[in-house]
């Protein structure tokens, strides 16, 4: 089939709006669908058939009186430039955009009207989640533990609510930052203030900026007036978790933040006093994360004000017997059960598991078993996952007698010295064995990335390329 210069140009333009990242959403004189381009369905969650040629009216519900941008620039003949609208799709489904809305003009009659729309669904949703996460479910008194290492952390976070101090909590994965975080609110006179917590790993650089400081209406394509989390957060407490993972701009933006105690909106001219304080937490080592470039070293100094350290569980393995108690009492009540606790093996396999994922690994553990209980009293190794009945049989097995014993006269016998000279060996055997690759090295020693990166360089090992 052949075509003309004309209709090549039409199926060029088709094409075109069809492609491109924006909503675009033309009406008729009378208010009937024209043009809805695949971005504007996505962004709406529509069918074609459900729009195409239907009045916009019908299909569509907006908030309250306010009417659809496209209709109003379709009845006053005029252009509507970067206006936020938040209405219903047929099936109820919230959407908010922000849009440029244009009638065609010709010889003073209006013809159509085009709508060109960014969604904004998203962000509007994480900003508005944020606020309504204002809600604490932990204190002190849910942080179990008896090691005195737990102890005196606690007792360390107990003091720091009598301040508005800046508040660094160091942890691995799963060591309970969170909960101190909220304890921490919760027994402080912000309480009755909001509590908002914010992952900064979880968002792109381009997003968390506006999300912490606040936008303004015009300061990039599609930008709103919005308030950022600092001033939501007026009055209360700001958790912002993992800021090892925040890039270091941005860090030396919130230490400015923190000196003035004062935000400015992205694109805005005014300073907003805030009353805000803030913790944050770092999943390693700050003096690391410092000497890596993921931490700022005047941000880090001006946040540790109080600092944190929430040791590892299996630094703490008095800790283990408590916790599983609290969480056989837990799953007992969800579940319905009468587990009465843990067999002696289990407790042995709990004692010499190095628990990666800390205390959320053991309370999944707990449950996951609880799961598989019918009405045995106790917990035993064979309703645990299977990664654990698994890690029984790959036991350390002991070196012998004999050779231990050469050991020992060819070298002098400080046990510390020689655990070290072990551990580097060790190390140095695994890394060979695994290509000198530190994932897979790591995790044939059943440790973290991060924890074997550690060790290699506290005891001096370069991974040979
Ligand atoms: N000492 C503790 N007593 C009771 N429960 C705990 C304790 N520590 C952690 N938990 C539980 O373990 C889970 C993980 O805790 P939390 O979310 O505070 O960890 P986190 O350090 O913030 O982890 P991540 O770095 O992965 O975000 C939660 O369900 C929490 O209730
Ligand atoms: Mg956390």
């Amino acid at each position: 089939m052949s075509m003309n210069y004309k209709e090549i140009m039409n199926k060029l333009y088709e094409e075109i709006i069809e492609k491109v990242s924006v909503g675009i959403h033309a009406v008729d004189y009378e208010g009937k669908t024209i043009i809805y381009n695949n971005k504007m369905r996505d962004m709406e969650a529509m069918d074609k058939e459900d729009v195409l040629h239907k009045n916009v009216r019908d299909v569509f519900k907006f908030q309250d009186n306010q009417s659809s941008t496209l209709l109003q620039s379709l009845e006053s003949g005029t252009e509507i430039v970067n206006v936020k609208q938040t209405y219903f799709n047929n099936r109820g489904i919230e959407i908010t955009t922000v849009n440029n809305t244009f009638p065609l003009v010709v010889n003073e009659r209006i013809l159509a009207a085009v709508e060109i729309a960014t969604d904004v669904t998203k962000i509007e949703r994480l900003m508005r989640h944020k606020v309504r996460q204002s809600k604490t479910d932990f204190t002190f008194q849910q942080i179990i533990g008896e090691s005195n290492e737990l102890i005196e952390v606690i007792s360390l976070a107990k003091r720091a609510t009598r301040t508005n101090s800046n508040v660094l909590i160091i942890g691995e994965t799963g060591t309970g930052k969170e909960l101190f975080a909220q304890s921490i609110h919760a027994d402080s006179d912000r309480v009755h203030g909001p509590y908002i917590s914010q992952n900064c790993a979880a968002l792109p650089d381009s997003l968390i900026e506006g999300i912490l400081f606040g936008t303004t209406k015009g300061a990039f394509t599609g930008s709103i007036d919005s308030p950022g989390l600092f001033e939501q957060a007026q009055g209360g407490t700001l958790l912002l978790d993992e800021l090892n993972s925040l890039n270091l701009a941005l860090q030396a933006k919130l230490l400015r933040v923190l000196q003035e105690r004062k935000v400015r909106r992205i694109g805005g001219s005014k300073e907003i006093s805030i009353d805000v304080r803030v913790i944050a937490t770092v999943n390693e080592d700050p003096i690391d994360a410092v000497a890596n470039n993921r931490l700022r070293k005047d941000l880090y100094y001006r946040l540790a004000v109080v600092n944190l350290l929430i040791p590892p569980l299996r630094e703490r393995m008095e800790d283990i017997s408590l916790l599983v108690k609290e969480f056989i009492k837990k799953y007992n009540e969800l579940f319905n059960l009468n587990v009465a606790g843990i067999s002696e093996e289990v407790l042995a396999l709990f004692q010499s598991h190095n628990w990666p994922g800390n205390v959320r690994e053991l309370e999944h553990v707990i449950e996951a078993s609880m799961n598989l209980i019918n009405h045995e009293q106790f917990i035993e190794l064979h309703h645990l996952p299977y990664q654990y009945r698994q890690k029984r049989k790959n036991e350390a097995t002991p070196i012998n007698h004999a050779l231990m014993e050469s050991v020992l006269t060819h070298l002098d016998s400080n046990l510390h010295n020689q655990l070290e000279l072990f551990e580097k060996q060790y190390i140095e055997l695994a890394l060979k064995k695994n290509g000198q690759h530190i994932t897979n090295t790591a995790q044939a020693l059943g440790i973290s990335r991060q924890s074997l990166q550690y060790r290699m360089k506290r005891l001096g090992i370069k991974a040979q390329k």
